[in-house]
């Protein structure tokens, strides 16, 4: 890999202008030819676990838009299914698990990653080293364990993750095993990943902003700051990107508790106010708001102007602010393109 890669010289500290883009979930539903690869395979995890369809969806949106980085077709659940919890996904409903409510629920799983299960994720990375441009770094990535946890114990997505919220009041002891059975597997499996070949890591905690305090440094801060330690132990060159979505101005915290090398921004993050608020030096993502590049037209271009002047001087990865979303058109993520490479 070649240190150029803008990509990674941002997230070693340094300002490149135009800044280098990619996109949450760049791979998926929006695009046509994921979508006819999606319909030849059956279930969601079975696609996550072949290597020749997960290398593919990987390279498409490279191929189609040219992003300055890559990310591993997989998915935050596949960690909960090596541990033996039952996991799928229902057409059109999201996720589905056998929901931990007690002790018992939490005794059937196993106490480390099948880590023969995941071989096919590793084998996508080795394939995807040799099938990516050469200066196209590959970030690898898992849920950071508060938002794995959250669909561990619903068994599904819910708007508020009042099921882990309320286990973690009720039964502290309880949810910290769960918490720390996800530190320690994490660890092992973004280590994994790493020896497969990826570039870089992203830790996604998408639930994060429905923590109180007290509540977000237990389960946010603190299991992510031990995830970042344990990597920092084994392979201290390979930056790690901390994406906790609702942080708000609790993103100060989360960087210096964790130590990461650069932090996520989300939607409702005023760019402004992060550029002013962050010391120098912090590296940011985002965080254009997926619902701006499905309306195009003139929003669109004043909400990447936006981003573009807050971080003009700073290092800074663009990128959403969450997931790029099914119903957004091909034709405004090439004007996305066109306005962030003009910098
Ligand atoms: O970014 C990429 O292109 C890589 C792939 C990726 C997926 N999921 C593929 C996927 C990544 C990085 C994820 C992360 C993920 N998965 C998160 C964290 C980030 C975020 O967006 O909040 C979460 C919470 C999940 C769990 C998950 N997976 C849910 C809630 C769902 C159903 C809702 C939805 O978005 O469809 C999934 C399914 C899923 N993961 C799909 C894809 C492409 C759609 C399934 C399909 O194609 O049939």
């Amino acid at each position: 890999m070649p240190e150029t890669a803008p990509f990674l010289r941002v997230l070693a500290g340094e300002p490149v202008w135009p800044p280098p883009l990619w996109m949450m979930r760049q791979a998926g539903r929006y695009l046509p030819e994921y979508r006819a690869i999606r319909a030849q395979a059956g279930s969601f995890l079975a696609f996550c676990y072949d290597p020749a369809m997960t290398v593919e969806a990987t390279l498409q949106p490279i191929r189609r838009f040219g992003f300055d980085a890559s990310i591993v077709f997989s998915d935050i659940l596949v960690v909960p299914d090596a541990l033996g919890q039952r996991v799928t996904f229902e057409s059109g409903e999201g996720p589905r698990l056998t929901p931990i409510t007690d002790g018992r629920g939490f005794d059937r799983l196993r106490e480390t990653l099948d880590m023969a299960h995941l071989e096919p994720v590793f084998a996508t990375i080795r394939r995807l080293k040799a099938e990516l441009p050469a200066a196209t770094p590959l970030i690898g990535f898992c849920g950071a364990p508060w938002t794995v946890a959250s669909y561990m114990v619903a068994g599904r997505g819910t708007p508020d993750q009042a099921p882990a919220r309320l286990l973690a009041y009720r039964d502290a002891g309880l949810f910290r095993r769960i918490v720390e059975r996800l530190v320690a597997s994490s660890i092992i499996y973004l280590r994994a990943q790493v020896e497969a070949g990826a570039d870089a890591l992203q830790i996604f905690d998408t639930w994060a902003g429905v923590l109180p305090t007290g509540e977000f440094e237990r389960w946010c801060v603190e299991p992510v700051a031990a995830i970042v330690s344990g990597l920092r132990e084994s392979h201290p060159a390979t930056p790690i990107i901390v994406f906790a979505r609702g942080a708000g101005p609790r993103l100060l915290e989360l960087k210096d508790a964790t130590g990461a090398d650069a932090v996520g921004l989300d939607t409702a993050t005023d760019p402004h106010w992060a550029a002013r608020t962050l010391p120098e030096g912090t590296v940011t993502q985002g965080n254009l708001d997926p619902l701006a590049l499905i309306a195009g037209g003139r929003a669109l271009d004043a909400a990447v102007g936006r981003i573009l002047a807050a971080f003009r001087h700073r290092p800074h990865i663009f990128n959403l602010g969450h997931g790029i979303l099914p119903e957004t058109p091909v034709a405004h993520v090439e004007r996305l393109v066109e306005l962030v490479r003009r910098g």
